[in-house]
C-alpha cells in the first residue's frame, strides 16, 4: 500500500538525514529525546492542520479546561487555548462549599478534532458518567491559514444525556460526523451534521477485555479505534467500515523506557506529519508528576497495520530523530510570567471555576495578578481562586512574588504544591503581625469522596520584621517518577525579601506517588480568609525554572 512504502523510507531517510542546516535551536536539533514535555498533559489526542500539530488534554476540576497545546515539530509544545473556558457541568465546579466539590471529577479523556467544511474545532468530553458535553470554536481559518488559529472562541455548542466515556471523535472525507467511546465493549456512534445529537450508536468490538481511551481515525481507506488496556497497551482496531467488523491487533505491550520507575507508554494517538511520517503519542504514569507524553514514529505494514519504531533493546526510545525540521518555534515552559495583557496564559489553570470578581490583572507596563480573598474557610481545598501551574520535571523551582501590603486579618496567602494531599509556604495575617509559615498535612480523602481529612498544620514558622510589602516565595519539587516504588520524592519551601537571598523553611515534603488523584502535584498560589473577606494581595511574577 502506497503510504506504507512512503513512511518507511521517508524514517529512514530521517535518521540518515544529514545534520540540518541552522542554529542551535532545539527545534533544529538532529534527535528529540522522550519525554517530550516533561509535564502533566494525559489522555491526549493529537491532530494537525496544515504546519500545526495541536494536542488536547484532560483536566478534572481545574478551571479553564481541556487545554489546546500547539506545536510545529511534535516536540516543543506550548499551551494556547483552552477548550472549556468555564466548567458548564453544574454548581459544584464553582466550588460552592466543603459539600459541594467536584475534585476528581470534569474533564476526563476527551476528544479534539477539526471540521475543515465549517473551519470549526470541535471538543466533546462525557462528565460523570452521565452526559456528554460539545464546545466548538468556530471562525478560526485554520484550515486557510496553515493550522494557525487568530481566534478561539470556544462556545458550549449542545449536551446530550449520553456518557460517551473516553471518547474519540472522527470528522470522516465525507463529513460525518462518527465517535467512539466506551469501555470494555467498544461503541461508534453517528452524530447529527452538526455534532449536537446522536444519529445512531452501536457496538462495534469486545473481547471482554477492559479496555477503553478511544481515539478514531480513518486513514487510506481504514477505519481504525486506539485503545488502551490499562495501563500497559495500545491495541489497535481496523475495519473497512465504521461499523465493523473490526480486527485488533497489539501496538504496545508493557513496553519499558524511556525513564525509569514511570509506567509502560499507552493511552495516547497518533498523528501524521505533511511528509506523510506517522507517530504515536503516548503518555507515561509518572507520579508524582503525573502522566506525561512521549513520542516515537511508527511504521506501516502493507496491509495497514501499524508498528511502533523502538529502541535496540526492544523499548521505547529515549532519543528519535526530529520529527519536522522547521523554523518555526513556540516559547519555552519555563521563564517568568509577569501576568501582563488583559488575560491569563494558557500555563494556568484555577482549582475549579474561578470567582471571577475576585481577581484581576493589573496592566500597565508592570502588569501583575490581584487576588482578593474569595472565600471565608480554613479549608484550602474550600477556598476559590487557588491558581495552579503544572510542574516542569524532573526537577523545578516554583517562585511567586507577592505583595502582601493589603492582606486582612485572619487572611493566608502562600505558594502550594497543590494536590490531594499537600503543603505549603505562606503568609498568615494574625492582627497587623504577618507570620511566616511552612503548613503540612493538608489532605483530602479518597476513601471519603475526597471531602477534606486534614485542613494543614504548621510545622515550622517565623515572623516577618515590621513593614515587610513583599516576599518571594519559592517551590522547589523533584517530580522524578517513583510511580509504583516505595521512594517518596522530596519538595522544599524557600522565602526571600529581596529576591535574591532564599532561606528555607520546614523540612522537606514528601509527595506520594498514588494515582488517584490522577493529576500530579502543581505549582500553586493561593489568598483566602479565615474571618471576613476583603483582604488583597498582588502576584507580582512567577518563575519557573529547571534545577540541576
Ligand atoms: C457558576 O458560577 C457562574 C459565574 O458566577 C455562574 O454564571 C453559574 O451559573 C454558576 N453555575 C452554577 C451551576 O451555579
Ligand atoms: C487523609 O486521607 C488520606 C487518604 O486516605 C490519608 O493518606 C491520610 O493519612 C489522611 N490524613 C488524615 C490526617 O487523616
Ligand atoms: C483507600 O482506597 C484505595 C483505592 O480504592 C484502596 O487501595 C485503599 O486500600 C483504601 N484505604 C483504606 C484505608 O480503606
Ligand atoms: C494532621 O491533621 C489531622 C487533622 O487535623 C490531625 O489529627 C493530625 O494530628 C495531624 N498530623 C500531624 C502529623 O500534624
Amino acid at each position: 500500500m502506497r503510504f506504507s512504502a512512503i513512511a518507511c523510507s521517508a524514517l529512514l531517510g530521517l535518521i540518515h538525514a544529514s545534520p540540518l542546516a541552522g542554529n542551535s535551536l532545539d527545534a533544529r536539533a538532529a534527535t528529540f529525546t522522550n519525554p517530550v514535555l516533561w509535564e502533566d498533559y494525559p489522555d491526549l489526542e493529537v491532530i494537525r492542520i496544515g504546519d500545526v500539530f495541536y494536542y488536547s488534554s484532560s483536566t478534572f476540576a481545574f478551571s479553564p479546561g481541556a487545554p489546546v497545546l500547539k506545536s510545529y515539530d511534535l516536540v516543543n509544545w506550548t499551551p494556547v487555548s483552552h477548550s472549556v473556558p468555564t466548567l458548564n457541568f453544574g454548581s459544584k465546579y464553582n466550588l460552592t462549599s466543603a459539600t459541594d466539590r467536584a475534585y476528581v471529577q470534569g474533564i476526563w479523556a476527551s476528544s479534539l478534532r477539526y471540521r475543515e467544511s465549517t473551519d470549526t474545532f470541535m471538543w466533546i468530553g462525557c462528565v460523570e458518567s452521565s452526559k456528554s458535553y460539545l464546545w466548538t470554536a468556530s471562525g478560526t481559518g485554520a484550515k486557510s491559514n496553515n493550522g494557525e488559529v487568530a481566534n478561539w472562541d470556544w462556545k458550549a455548542t449542545a449536551s446530550v444525556n449520553k456518557c460517551y466515556y473516553d471518547c474519540g471523535l472522527l470528522v470522516d472525507d465525507d463529513d460525518t460526523i462518527y465517535v467512539a467511546y466506551g469501555s470494555t465493549n467498544i461503541m461508534v456512534a453517528q452524530l447529527n451534521k452538526d455534532g449536537t445529537a446522536e444519529v445512531k450508536s452501536q457496538q462495534v468490538y469486545t473481547d471482554g477485555t477492559y479496555i477503553e481511551g478511544s481515539r478514531m481515525y480513518k486513514i487510506n481507506g481504514y477505519y481504525y479505534i486506539f485503545v488502551t488496556k490499562p495501563a500497559t497497551d495500545e491495541w489497535v482496531l481496523k475495519s473497512k467500515s465504521p461499523w465493523g467488523p473490526y480486527e485488533m491487533k497489539v501496538l504496545v505491550q508493557s513496553i519499558a523506557g524511556p525513564l525509569a520507575n514511570a509506567g509502560a507508554s499507552h493511552q495516547g494517538g497518533i498523528v501524521g506529519t505533511k511528509d506523510n511520517n506517522w507517530y504515536y503519542v503516548a503518555f507515561m504514569d509518572s507520579f508524582p508528576g503525573g502522566r506525561i507524553p512521549v513520542v516515537a514514529p511508527i511504521t506501516w505494514s502493507s496491509d495497514g497495520w501499524p508498528s511502533l519504531v523502538k529502541d535496540s533493546s526492544g523499548a521505547w526510545g529515549k532519543t528519535y530523530p526530529f520529527p519536522v525540521s522547521t523554523s518555526k518555534t513556540v516559547p519555552p515552559p519555563t521563564g517568568t510570567d509577569n501576568f501582563q495583557g488583559t488575560s491569563l496564559s494558557h500555563e494556568w489553570e484555577w482549582n475549579h471555576n474561578p470567582d471571577t470578581t475576585k481577581f484581576k490583572l493589573l496592566g500597565g507596563s508592570t502588569g501583575g495578578l490581584q487576588l482578593s480573598t474569595a472565600t471565608v474557610t480554613d479549608d484550602l481545598y474550600t477556598a476559590r481562586n487557588t491558581l495552579t501551574h503544572r510542574i516542569i520535571g524532573p526537577k523545578s523551582s516554583g517562585t511567586f512574588r507577592i505583595d502582601i501590603s493589603k492582606m486582612a486579618d485572619g487572611d493566608r496567602t502562600g505558594a502550594a504544591l497543590f494536590r490531594d494531599n499537600m503543603a505549603y509556604i505562606g503568609i498568615h495575617r494574625e492582627g497587623t503581625t504577618d507570620k511566616l509559615v511552612y503548613v503540612n498535612n493538608l489532605s483530602i480523602d479518597l476513601n471519603n469522596s475526597w471531602k477534606t481529612n486534614a485542613t494543614g498544620t504548621v510545622a515550622a514558622s517565623t515572623t516577618l520584621s515590621a513593614g515587610t510589602t513583599e516576599v518571594w516565595l519559592k517551590v522547589q519539587a523533584d517530580i522524578t517518577p517513583a510511580f509504583n516504588t516505595a521512594t517518596q520524592r522530596t519538595t522544599t519551601f524557600w522565602y526571600s525579601t529581596d529576591g535574591s537571598k532564599f532561606t528555607q523553611l520546614g523540612s522537606a515534603f514528601k509527595m506520594t506517588n498514588d494515582w488517584h488523584f490522577f493529576t500530579g502535584f502543581r505549582y500553586a498560589v493561593f489568598n483566602f480568609a479565615t474571618k471576613a473577606l476583603g483582604g488583597v494581595v498582588q502576584v507580582k511574577s512567577f518563575a519557573m525554572e529547571k534545577v540541576a
